[in-house]
């Protein structure tokens, strides 16, 4: 073997040993986004990431946050695997959300220990191209010291774009572009978005919906026809009881439960939460 060999070696360890973090043994995974304020500020519920963050911290399998808010939120002590935002230089209130550059670089990434980064793609958008460039860019960094790239299918402010022939078009090409794993949109006919993309496809939930019956519905749905977990923010963190929505959705993803069994814990847990009245 060469030094060459082995440097190679050392480094494809390095990748596998940090897509184990991020995968548990079963094969599936519950990150949980924290990255919202990165385009639209101080949103709902995430005024304070630090706080939005540490009840939830030991329910989830990773946490997908900005640089700021790992040193500013997060105790170096934190044992979690962290996926770091690396994309970025847009806002809510700007011309266009999809001329995003790269906020982050690599050596930030090493020096915060992180396990993988994340970027948006903007497939149809005046700035496919950047995003698409921007990625090769990342996963060619990302490879050279085993860290691998979670591609966001995103949509800005087009949420009526999130069907299954625009997601499997965004996510195959993210995979082909080299990412390691896409997070897309849980859609109807989830199925074609799955089988069209070569790398494993988390879901991610919007906007919040109307009932926590909904969510548990589509997360089932979409791990049934091939997703390995979600990448659930505002569903979670926006609910009324965030604790019991990470925990019910944890029935679906780790313990393979039906949507009846989820929505069951988050009763009984929210109940729990519920401060007896004199
Ligand atoms: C925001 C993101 C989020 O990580 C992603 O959208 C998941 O969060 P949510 O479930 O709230 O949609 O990429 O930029």
């Amino acid at each position: 073997m060469t030094r060459n060999d082995l440097w190679e070696e050392a480094m494809e360890w390095g990748m596998k040993n940090r897509l184990a973090q991020l995968i548990k043994s079963d094969g599936r995974c519950l990150f949980l986004p924290i990255d919202h304020g990165y385009f639209q500020g101080p949103t709902r519920k995430l005024e304070k990431p630090g706080e939005t963050i540490r009840p939830l911290l030991r329910y989830c399998d990773a946490l997908f946050v900005t640089r700021g808010v790992v040193r500013s939120s997060i105790d170096p002590e934190n044992t979690k695997p962290i996926i770091l935002r690396v994309s970025g230089g847009t806002s809510v209130i700007g011309k266009d959300l999809s001329n995003e550059g790269l906020t982050t670089s690599m050596e930030e990434a090493i020096r915060l220990n992180v396990s993988a980064v994340g970027m948006s793609i903007f497939v149809g958008s005046d700035y496919e191209k950047e995003s698409l460039l921007n990625l090769t860019k990342l996963v060619d960094e990302g490879e050279k010291y085993g860290i691998p790239v979670m591609a966001v299918t995103a949509v800005g402010k087009e949420l009526e774009k999130r069907d299954a022939r625009y997601l499997a078009l965004s996510s195959r090409i993210a995979a082909e572009l080299g990412a390691r794993i896409v997070k897309t949109y849980w859609c109807e006919n989830f199925e074609k978005v799955v089988n069209g993309c070569p790398v494993p496809v988390v879901m991610a939930g919007g906007p919040k919906v109307d009932t926590e019956l909904e969510v548990f519905e589509f997360v089932h749905d979409g791990m049934e026809k091939g997703a390995i977990g979600v990448n659930l923010g505002r569903n979670i963190w926006q609910n009324d009881y965030p604790v019991p929505m990470i925990k019910a959705l944890r029935v679906i993803i780790h313990d393979k439960g039906t949507v009846k069994e989820a929505n069951d814990i988050f009763e009984q847990e929210k109940d729990k939460k519920k401060v007896p009245k004199d």
